[in-house]
Order: C-alpha cells, then sequence, then structure tokens
C-alpha cells in the first residue's frame, strides 16, 4: 500500500507541447521527498500536447491527465482539474513556466503551518513583480485588476493571479457556486465564498513565455466582464441575458440607420423601409450573439444558416408580442404623463425576454451537458 498525495498541482494546458517536459523538470527540482502529483488538464490541444502528457506519465504515475474534448476555458480546466484529485492541498500553476515553481513549497508550508485558506503567488507584494511585461499588457492588468476591487472585498493585492495553492475544503465549499467563465479562477473563488477567505501573498516575478503562445485575447477580456457580472448580478438574471440585451439595444440602432438610408434616403416607403430594417438588425444581432453571447455554442456551415432561421422567426414572433402588448397597455390605462413611455417599455422587455428565452432554446441548444452552472 502506497499512500495517495499530499499535494496535486493543477495545470490547464492549451497548446503547450514544448512547455510540458521543462515544466516537469523544474517540479521534480523543488518538490523534494514531498507525496506529489500533477494533473494537466488539455482541452483538445490541436499541437499534440496530450500525447506528449500521456508519454511521460508512462514512465510516472504521479503524472496524470484529464483530457476534454469540445471544451474550452482557462477557469473551467482548472476546475475540473481539482476535482479530478483527492489531495489535501491544491495547487494551480500554468504550463508555460511564467509561474515561479521555487515558490511551491513555500505555499504549501505556510498552508500546512498557519490558519489559511489559500496561498497566492503574487506580483505585486513586495518583491513580486511582472516582469518583462509590454507596457499595454501592465494598463490592461492593472485596469482589470481595479474593476475586480468593486466587487471584491478582500485586499487581495494580485487577484489577477493564476498562481495559487489552496486547502480541499475550500473547493468543496465554493465549488457549486463558481461561475467557471473565463481566465480569472481565483478571483471567481474569492468571490464564490460566503465568507471572508484567510489568504497570504508571496511574490513572485512572472516568468517569460519562451515556447508557444499566450492564449490572452479580447475574448479573455469580454469573458472576464460576463464572469464580474455573472457574480453579482447573475444571481437575479441570467448571465447570457445581459449581453443579449445589449446587443439587442445596438440592434435599435442598426435598425434606425437603415430606416433612415431607405426610407429617407432612398425614398422607399415606411413599410418596406421598416420591414428590411427589421431584417438587417435581426441578422446583425444573430450574428453578434453567435459571436459573443454563445461563444461557447457558436454556429457553423450549415447550423449558421438553420440558426438564422430560427432566430428571426423567433424575434418576428416577439416583436408582434412587443407591440401588442405596448399597444394594450397604452390603451388599457390612458394615463397621460409618461405612461406611453411605461407601455413601451413593458413591450420591449416582454419581447426581449421572448426573444431571449426561445433562442436560447431553440437557436443556441445545448448540445452537451451545461458547463459548470446550475
Ligand atoms: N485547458 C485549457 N483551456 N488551458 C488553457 C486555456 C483553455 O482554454 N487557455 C489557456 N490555457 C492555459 C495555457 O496553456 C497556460 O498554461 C495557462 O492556461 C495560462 O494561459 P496563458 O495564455 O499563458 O495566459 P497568460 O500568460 O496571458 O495569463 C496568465 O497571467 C494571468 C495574470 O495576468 C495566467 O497565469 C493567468 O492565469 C493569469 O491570471
Ligand atoms: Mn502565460
Amino acid at each position: 500500500m502506497t499512500s495517495g498525495p499530499l499535494l496535486s498541482i493543477v495545470v490547464p494546458t492549451f497548446r503547450e507541447r514544448d512547455n510540458i517536459a521543462a515544466l516537469l523538470d523544474r517540479i521534480l527540482g523543488v518538490v523534494g521527498d514531498l507525496r506529489w502529483e500533477i494533473v494537466f488538464v488539455d482541452d483538445d490541444s490541436p499541437d499534440g500536447t496530450a500525447a506528449v502528457v500521456r508519454r511521460l506519465a508512462e514512465d510516472d504515475a504521479r503524472i496524470r491527465l484529464v483530457h476534454r474534448i469540445h471544451r474550452r476555458g482557462l477557469a473551467g480546466a482548472c476546475i475540473e482539474g481539482m476535482l479530478a484529485t483527492t489531495a489535501p492541498f491544491v495547487a494551480i500553476m500554468d504550463a508555460d513556466l511564467q509561474h515561479d515553481e521555487r515558490l511551491i513549497a513555500e505555499m504549501l508550508r505556510a498552508l500546512q503551518d498557519e490558519p489559511l485558506d489559500i496561498v497566492i503567488g503574487s506580483r505585486h507584494v513586495g518583491g513580486g513583480s511582472v516582469g518583462a511585461w509590454a507596457e499595454s499588457r501592465q494598463l490592461a492588468s492593472r485596469v482589470a485588476t481595479r474593476l475586480s476591487h468593486f466587487v471584491l472585498k478582500a485586499d487581495l493585492k494580485d487577484p489577477m493571479s493564476g498562481f495559487f495553492m489552496l486547502r480541499r475544503e475550500l473547493i468543496d465549499e465554493v465549488v457549486r457556486d463558481l461561475s467557471g467563465i473565463g481566465f480569472k479562477i481565483l478571483l471567481d473563488i474569492f468571490m464564490s465564498a460566503r465568507r471572508p477567505l484567510r489568504f497570504k501573498e508571496l511574490p513572485y516575478t512572472f516568468g517569460v513565455r519562451v515556447a508557444g503562445d499566450s492564449k490572452l485575447d479580447s475574448m479573455v477580456a469580454t469573458e472576464y466582464i460576463l464572469m464580474l457580472l455573472d457574480k453579482t448580478i447573475g444571481r437575479y438574471v441570467p448571465t447570457r441575458f445581459i449581453p443579449f440585451a445589449f446587443i439587442g439595444g445596438l440592434g435599435v440602432f442598426v435598425h434606425m440607420a437603415v430606416l433612415w438610408a431607405l426610407f429617407r434616403g432612398l425614398e422607399t416607403t415606411f413599410v418596406a423601409g421598416q420591414a428590411v430594417a427589421a431584417l438587417v438588425a435581426m441578422t446583425f444581432n444573430f450574428f453578434l450573439n453567435n459571436l459573443f453571447t454563445y461563444r461557447d455554442r457558436r454556429l457553423r456551415g450549415w447550423g449558421l444558416l438553420r440558426g438564422w432561421v430560427s432566430f428571426t422567426l423567433a424575434c418576428s414572433v416577439g416583436a408582434v408580442a412587443n407591440v401588442g402588448i405596448a399597444t394594450y397597455l397604452f390603451h388599457a390605462a390612458p394615463a397621460g404623463g409618461l405612461w406611453w413611455v411605461a407601455s413601451a417599455v413593458a413591450g420591449i422587455l416582454v419581447g426581449a425576454v421572448w426573444n431571449y428565452a426561445v433562442t436560447a432554446v431553440y437557436t443556441w441548444s445545448p448540445k452537451s451537458p451545461a458547463p459548470a452552472r446550475r
């Protein structure tokens, strides 16, 4: 009988083939005679990262792999990785050697010796630094950090960190509430805990990526906003409704612009102008929602055409409901003043909720079981 691991290191990977061996070397250099394991969570990287891990695992049972198919997302990968472990202490670490592995022993010691829930590798406490970051990336990180302080009660100096170690109990405590959206799993954990967490930040210098490239892009920024929304108003409204409604608002401008061009510019009849404008606005909304709101269920090829048809049909019904309800209310209580505005808003609201609900089920139906959401 051998005992199970004391520490599990969870490493999310996407296209990190050339970093795996070096990362393992570095970790072997710091774990000493500790009982440890490493769990790679790979989202079916096209570069064959999973195959590299499997090959190395043939010679070492402490190397494990969770291979996810048709899935993407750093936070989600970390969550599944943590759930795949049993160790009382779990660390999250990037595969690209940007996180300083020498912190691992110190993190574990702190968790074992002090009354802490979580220990964080921080670039913003004395002795830490972001290393060789471009000015633009530093600015982006500062903005994101500033934003997080609106929703985060803890005085975390580096809430954007993706390098930390926590007790198993904390995972069990928050896992059902995690949003699982985007990159910022640490922030997600802090916002999902229903009590102030006992944390400690240890300084380190963010390393330079040598092989492969960063997956940080504008989508990650969008997802960050979505995650913050989900953790704040998401308790009351479905998260996707927010971008959906926002895009709907943009659609109104598109509608008006097209109507203006046709009716005023080309002097078509109002009905023709209005009909074409509605179709253009719906098409515009369909594509934007497909890009952003339903990024993870994005329709492609023929699915795109089918999706567009169902979206326009659903939204046409929504428009009829909108006008019908607004008109009914408007006549039901001729209260003067701003009653017409209230009627219009009620119509818009009903229409928007209808459009959202129907297209969520028919246009972007979830194929596989929905990811970490309740
Ligand atoms: N499984 C999986 N799925 N892993 C992913 C995905 C994904 O969709 N996207 C990225 N990863 C992995 C990468 O392979 C890498 O190991 C790690 O997550 C971090 O991704 P990078 O692309 O290297 O991110 P970064 O260096 O820009 O961001 C780092 O800095 C942030 C702080 O500013 C990460 O450490 C973040 O966690 C951290 O918050
Ligand atoms: Mn990186």
